[in-house]
C-alpha cells in the first residue's frame, strides 16, 4: 500500500482546477488550500464569466475579496495582492459549455499540459431550476469535466461534488454506492438520460417557433424540470440533475482516477478560518432567520426526523485529505458520503429547542434597533395538518423548499468515509466529534 504523506506534502507544487470558486463550498476550499500550503503551484479557477477581463473582476470581488479570506489576508499582509496574481488565475468559462467553455485555446493546452487536480464544485443549487439549465450545469457539467480531465497529461485526481440526496426517495440506511442507469426504474419509467435531452431540445424548438416570452419559458421549464424529477423518482430538479451527472460520470470515467463525495446539508464553519461563516441565507438558515425574526412560527416536518447538517469547513476538509488519499490508492471506493446522521444524529426538535434558547438570548434586531423577542418554539407540523389549516404563504414556501428533508426518513451510511479516516489516521484531526457542536447548539456543555 502507497505511504500516507501528509496533506501538506501533498499539495506542494500542484496545480489544480476548480470550479464553482464564486460559491459557498468552493471558495472555503480555495482559501483552506492557500492557507495551508502557500507552496502550492497554482490554481485556475473556472469563473462563469465571457471574458478574462470579467473573470479576473469576479474573483477579487467574489472570491478573494469576501470575508472568508480575512485571516489569511491578514497572514499576508501588504504582500496579500502579489501572492494570490502568483498563485490565482481566472479562467473564463461555463461548465455547461465543451471544453467548459474555455474560448481561448492557448489557455487549454496550457490546462491540459499543467493540471494534477481538478475538482469540481460548480452546479446550480436552486432546487427548482429551469430543466434546460439544471441539465446543462448539473448533468452536462459532470460530463464536461469528465472529458476536460481525459485531455490532461499529469492528471492524477478528480473530485466530483455530489449531494447525498441523489438517493431520491430512498428510506432507512443508505449505503455509498455509485449510481448507474440500470438501476433507475421507477415503475415501468425507465430513465434515459438521452431521452430527457431530446425532450428538452423539442421544448425549446417550440418556444423558438412560437416566439414564446421569456417568463413563460422560465415557468414552464421550471415545472417540466419538477414533473420529469417526480416521474423518476426524485423530489426536485436540483437532485435529480445531479443524480444524472453521477450517472454519465459513471459511464464515462474509464480508468480516469474519479471520486465522488456527497456532502449532506451543508451548514456555517465551525472552526477554520474562524467559526460561523456563511454565504448568505442558505439551507436551514432561511427557518432560522425567519423564525429569529419572528415571521416563521411553524414549520412542516416530524419532530423525530434526523436532521443531517454537516460544517463546511469539514467537508472541504474531507475532500483535501481525500484528494491526497485516493491519488495515492489508499482507498479504491468511487462514493463517499460527508454526513452526521449516523454517527452523531440530530432530531429535528433538537433543532427547535436550539433555535429557541439562542434567540431568547440573542434576539435580532429591526431596522429601528428594536430587539425582535421570541416568545415560543417553531411549532412542527405534519404535511396533512398543515394542508387541513391553510398554513400562510411562507409556511406553505419553507414546505415546499425542506419537506423532502424535515420529513426525510433515511440515515447516511459513512463506511466508506469511515475506512478512509482510518487508513489516514491523524490526518483527520479535523473530524472532531459532532457530539460536542450538537451540545454546544442546544445549551449543553457537559
Ligand atoms: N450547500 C449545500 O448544502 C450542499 C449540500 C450537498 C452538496 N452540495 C454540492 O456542493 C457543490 C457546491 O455547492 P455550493 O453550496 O457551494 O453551491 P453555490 O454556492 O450555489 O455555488 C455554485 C457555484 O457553481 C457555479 N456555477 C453554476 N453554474 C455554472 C456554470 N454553468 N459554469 C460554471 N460555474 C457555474 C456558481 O457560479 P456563479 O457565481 O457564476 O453562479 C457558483 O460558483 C455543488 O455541487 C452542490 O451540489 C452542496
Amino acid at each position: 500500500m502507497a505511504k500516507v504523506e501528509s496533506v501538506h506534502d501533498f499539495l506542494k507544487g500542484k496545480t489544480i482546477l476548480v470550479t464553482g470558486a464564486t460559491g459557498f463550498v468552493g471558495k472555503v476550499f480555495v482559501e483552506k488550500i492557500l492557507r495551508v500550503q502557500p507552496d502550492i503551484k497554482k490554481l485556475y479557477l473556472l469563473l462563469r464569466a465571457s471574458n478574462p477581463y470579467l473573470a479576473t473582476h469576479r474573483l477579487q470581488n467574489e472570491v478573494i475579496g469576501k470575508d472568508i479570506f480575512r485571516v489569511l489576508r491578514d497572514k499576508w499582509g501588504a504582500d496579500f495582492g502579489s501572492f494570490i496574481s502568483k498563485k490565482v488565475v481566472a479562467v473564463a468559462g461555463d461548465v455547461s459549455l465543451n471544453n467548459l467553455g474555455i474560448k481561448d485555446e492557448n489557455m487549454r493546452s496550457q490546462m491540459f499540459e499543467e493540471l494534477n487536480v481538478i475538482v469540481h464544485t460548480a452546479a446550480t443549487t436552486n432546487f427548482n431550476e429551469r430543466y434546460d439549465i439544471a441539465i446543462g450545469t448539473n448533468t452536462m457539467g459532470a460530463f464536461h469535466v469528465v472529458n476536460f480531465a481525459k485531455s490532461c497529461h499529469k492528471l492524477e485526481i478528480v473530485l466530483h461534488v455530489s449531494t447525498a440526496y441523489v438517493c431520491g426517495e430512498a428510506e432507512g440506511l443508505i449505503v455509498e454506492e455509485p449510481l448507474h442507469v440500470n438501476g433507475m426504474q421507477k415503475g415501468s419509467t425507465k430513465l434515459d438520460i438521452e431521452l430527457e435531452k431530446q425532450l428538452i431540445e423539442e421544448k425549446l424548438k417550440e418556444f423558438k417557433a412560437h416566439n414564446t416570452d421569456k417568463e413563460v419559458i422560465t415557468s414552464v421549464m421550471k415545472s417540466f424540470g419538477l414533473a420529469r424529477a417526480n416521474l423518476h423518482g426524485w423530489p426536485n430538479t436540483y437532485v435529480f440533475t445531479k443524480a444524472m451527472g453521477e450517472i454519465l460520470l459513471m459511464k464515462m470515467k474509464d480508468t480516469l482516477p474519479l471520486f465522488v463525495i456527497r456532502p449532506t446539508t451543508v451548514v456555517s464553519t465551525h472552526s477554520e478560518p474562524f467559526p460561523g461563516w456563511i454565504e448568505g441565507v442558505r439551507t436551514i438558515d432561511f427557518v432560522v432567520v425567519n423564525y429569529g425574526q419572528g415571521i416563521l412560527t411553524s414549520f412542516v416536518g416530524n419532530s423525530e426526523t434526523i436532521l443531517d447538517l454537516i460544517p463546511v469547513d469539514m467537508v472541504v476538509n474531507f475532500m483535501i485529505v481525500a484528494l491526497m488519499a485516493l491519488s495515492k490508492g489508499l482507498s479504491k471506493n468511487f462514493v463517499y458520503h460527508i454526513g452526521s446522521s449516523l454517527r452523531n444524529p440530530i432530531k429535528l426538535t433538537d433543532v427547535v429547542d436550539a433555535m429557541y434558547y439562542y434567540f431568547k438570548k440573542n434576539p435580532c434586531v429591526d431596522k429601528y434597533g428594536k430587539l425582535m423577542a421570541v416568545t415560543k418554539k417553531l411549532t412542527i407540523t405534519g404535511a396533512n395538518e398543515f394542508n387541513q389549516n391553510k398554513g400562510s404563504k411562507l409556511v406553505k414556501k419553507t414546505e415546499d423548499l425542506y419537506k423532502t428533508y424535515s420529513l426525510f426518513k433515511g440515515i447516511f451510511d459513512v463506511k466508506n468515509a469511515e475506512s478512509l479516516r482510518i487508513v489516514t489516521k491523524g490526518l483527520l484531526m479535523w473530524m472532531v466529534n459532532l457530539t460536542l457542536i450538537q451540545r454546544t447548539l442546544i445549551g449543553k456543555t457537559t
